[in-house]
């Protein structure tokens, strides 16, 4: 074998042992399983949380205006079969329901629809088994 073919073969194994290293990274990084398709990051969650205490908490804690309570298993399990990008979709549109009004964003535009995520993510943390 000359020379620079060696190098090459040193080459790509460096690259495949990045690429191995890349994907545990990936895998071993703590992540919360929501539902099988939907999961989020430790970072995401907390970040979810202060939003939801600043925007959604008002209704959601208590279930004022008929909002549904966060920590209402029951309600929440059922809500969760339309699946997660609806529920997003709806808290970021708004949302008019059986039981009320959910105004777009919580009634707060400045959010994002990441921030939004987060604060869904972190509702469906706290809802279901
Ligand atoms: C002014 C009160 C109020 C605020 C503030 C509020 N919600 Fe709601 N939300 C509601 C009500 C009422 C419903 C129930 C609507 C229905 O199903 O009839 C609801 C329903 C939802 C649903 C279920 C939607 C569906 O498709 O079933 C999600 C998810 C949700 N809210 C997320 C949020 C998030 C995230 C925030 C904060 C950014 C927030 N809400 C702030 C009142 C509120």
């Amino acid at each position: 074998m000359d020379d620079s073919r060696q190098k090459k073969n040193r080459f790509t194994g460096l690259i495949i042992v990045i690429i191995i290293l890349g994907f545990l990274a990936i895998f071993t990084e703590k992540r919360f399983l929501l539902t099988p398709r939907f999961t989020v990051t430790k970072e995401k969650l907390e970040n979810g949380r202060q939003i939801y205490l600043e925007n959604c908490a008002s209704c959601h804690a208590e279930g004022r205006g008929a909002a549904p309570r966060v920590g209402d298993t029951g309600y929440w399990q059922e809500r969760l079969e339309k699946g997660v990008d609806t529920l997003i979709r709806h808290s970021v549109q708004g949302y008019e329901g059986d039981l009320g009004y959910m105004p777009p964003k919580g009634g707060n535009p400045h959010l994002t629809y990441d921030e939004i995520e987060a604060a869904v993510a972190y509702i469906l943390s706290q809802s279901t088994e």
